[in-house]
C-alpha cells in the first residue's frame, strides 16, 4: 500500500509542455490510493484540457476565481482549497510561476492557492537548461526553498527546444517515487518499533476443545494499522482472528494460547520502543490438557484452571526504555482499578474501557476509553469508532516522543 493512500493533493499545473504528463501523473495519483484535485494556471490550458485531468481525478478542475461565462456569483476558494490538501504538488513548475511564488505575485487561481496552502510544497520545475540555470531561476529554487517547500530536481534528456541537458520535469513514476519516500521519511514514528498484541488466546482442554473469549483481535489491528500508518514498524502478535494484514510494515505473529503469546512478546520485547497490549489473555487455562478428546460420561464435570502468566506485568518488570501501555477492562471503580494496574504492571498509559459505557467493548465496532498516565492524569475521550480511538492511542505515543 502506497504512503499515499488516502492522501488529499492538491496538484498545481503551471504552462509548460510538460503539462501534458500530468495525466500519467493525476492516474498515478489515483492508483495510489490519493484524491486529486487539480488547479491549473491560465497558461497550461493549452497544454493539456480540463476535461482530461477532470476525468482522470474524478474531480472538478479548477483555473479560474470564477466561473467566466456565467455570472452564477460562485467562486473558486482558494483558500478552503489551500486548508483542504495534506501535500501540494505544482508540476510543471515553469520559471515564471517559480517567480511568482517567491514573490507572492498573486495573478492568478494557482498562485492564489499556493499562497493560501498550509501543507507541505513540493514543485518539480521543468524549463529550458539555460533557463535552469539561469541566476534569476536559482535565486526562486534558493527563495522557495527557505520558505520550506521542496524541490523535486528536474531531469536530464531531450528538451522542447531540441537542446539537451538539464530541465525537464521529473518522470512521473519519479515525482510519486520521491513523494513516497519524503513522505514516508517524515512520519512521526519512523525508526520506531512497535509491539502489539491482539485478539483472544485460546487454552486447550483437549486436541478438539478449548477455552477462549469473543474478542474479535479489531482493536490491536487498528493499532497496528495506524502505528504503521505513522511510519512506525510493528510486530504484532495476535490470537486467533479472522483480520489479515496487507502492510509491509507489519509482521503479523500468529498465536494461539497465552503461553506462546507471552513467549513471542518476550522473543521481541527488547527490541521494541513501544508495546501496546490490547490482546484479551485468558486469565486462566485448564491445568492439565487431555491428550484425547474427552467422553462425556459423568453427569457434572470438572475442569482444574491455573492461571496463566500476565505478559504485561511480566514486559512490566522487564521493562527498560520501552513505553508501555495496557488495557483495561473494568465494570466498577474503573479509575482507581486502572490506577492500580498502572502501578501493578509498571505501565506508562492505561487505556480503560467501562463496561458501563454504552457502545464500548467487545465485538462492537465503537469504544469509549479514558486514558490514564503514570503520573495519574486522566483524559476522558468520547465515543468513536475503533479506527479513532487507535489513532487516538498513536497519538499518545507521538506527544510521548515529542516531548
Ligand atoms: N494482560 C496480559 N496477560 C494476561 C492478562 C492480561 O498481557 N495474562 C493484559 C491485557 O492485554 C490488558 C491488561 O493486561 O492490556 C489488563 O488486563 P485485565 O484482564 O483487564 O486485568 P488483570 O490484570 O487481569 O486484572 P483483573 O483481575 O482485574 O482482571
Amino acid at each position: 500500500m502506497s504512503v499515499l493512500s488516502g492522501k488529499k493533493i492538491l496538484l498545481g499545473i503551471s504552462g509548460g509542455i510538460a503539462a501534458y504528463k500530468t495525466a500519467n501523473l493525476v492516474r498515478l495519483f489515483i492508483k495510489a490510493g490519493a484524491q486529486v484535485q487539480v488547479v491549473m494556471s491560465p497558461a497550461s490550458l493549452h497544454f493539456v484540457t480540463p476535461l482530461t485531468l477532470a476525468t482522470l481525478s474524478k474531480k472538478p478542475v479548477y483555473s479560474t476565481f470564477y466561473n467566466e461565462e456565467e455570472s452564477t456569483g460562485e467562486w473558486n476558494n482558494h483558500v478552503e482549497l489551500g486548508l483542504w490538501a495534506d501535500l501540494m504538488l505544482i508540476a510543471p513548475a515553469t520559471a515564471n510561476t517559480l517567480s511568482k511564488m517567491a514573490n507572492g505575485n498573486c495573478d492568478n487561481l494557482l498562485i492564489a492557492t499556493y499562497l493560501s496552502a498550509k501543507c507541505p510544497v513540493y514543485f518539480a520545475p521543468a524549463m529550458d537548461l539555460d533557463m535552469y540555470k539561469h541566476p534569476s531561476t536559482l535565486d526562486s529554487f534558493h527563495k522557495l526553498k527557505s520558505f520550506g517547500n521542496i524541490i523535486i530536481p528536474a531531469e536530464t534528456g531531450e528538451l522542447a527546444s531540441g537542446l539537451s541537458g538539464e530541465g525537464r520535469m521529473a518522470e512521473p513514476e519519479n515525482i510519486i517515487a520521491f513523494l513516497e519516500n519524503d513522505v514516508l521519511e517524515k512520519l512521526p514514528l519512523k525508526g520506531k518499533k512497535i509491539l502489539v498484541t491482539a485478539g483472544p488466546t485460546y487454552e486447550a482442554i483437549d486436541p478438539v476443545r478449548f477455552i477462549g473469549n469473543h474478542s474479535s483481535g479489531k482493536m490491536g489491528f487498528d493499532i497496528a494499522n495506524q502505528a504503521a500508518n505513522k511510519g512506525a514498524e510493528v510486530i504484532l502478535i495476535s490470537g486467533p482472528t479472522h483480520f489479515k494484514i496487507d502492510n509491509p510494515l507489519i509482521n503479523l505473529v500468529r498465536v494461539t494460547s497465552a503461553q506462546e503469546m507471552y513467549d513471542a512478546c518476550h522473543t521481541y520485547y527488547d527490541k521494541v520502543d513501544v508495546a501496546i497490549a490490547a490482546a484479551a489473555v485468558a486469565d486462566y487455562k485448564p491445568k492439565n490438557v487431555a491428550h484425547q478428546k474427552i467422553k462425556k460420561n459423568d453427569a457434572t464435570f470438572t475442569i482444574e484452571l491455573a492461571k496463566t502468566k500476565d505478559i504485561l506485568a511480566s514486559l512490566g518488570t522487564i521493562k527498560k526504555n520501552q513505553f508501555l501501555i495496557g488495557f483495561a477492562l473494568e465494570t466498577e471503580n474503573e479509575i482507581e482499578h486502572a490506577k492500580l494496574k498502572i502501578q501493578k504492571k509498571n505501565l506508562d498509559l492505561i487505556v480503560l474501557n467501562s463496561l458501563n459505557d454504552e457502545g464500548a467493548g467487545f465485538g462492537k465496532s465503537t469504544n469509549k476509553v479514558t486514558f490514564i498516565d503514570k503520573n495519574f492524569q486522566i483524559e476522558p475521550m468520547d465515543l468513536k469508532s475503533k479506527e479513532a480511538v487507535a489513532l487516538d492511542i498513536i497519538n499518545k505515543i507521538i506527544q510521548h516522543y515529542d516531548a
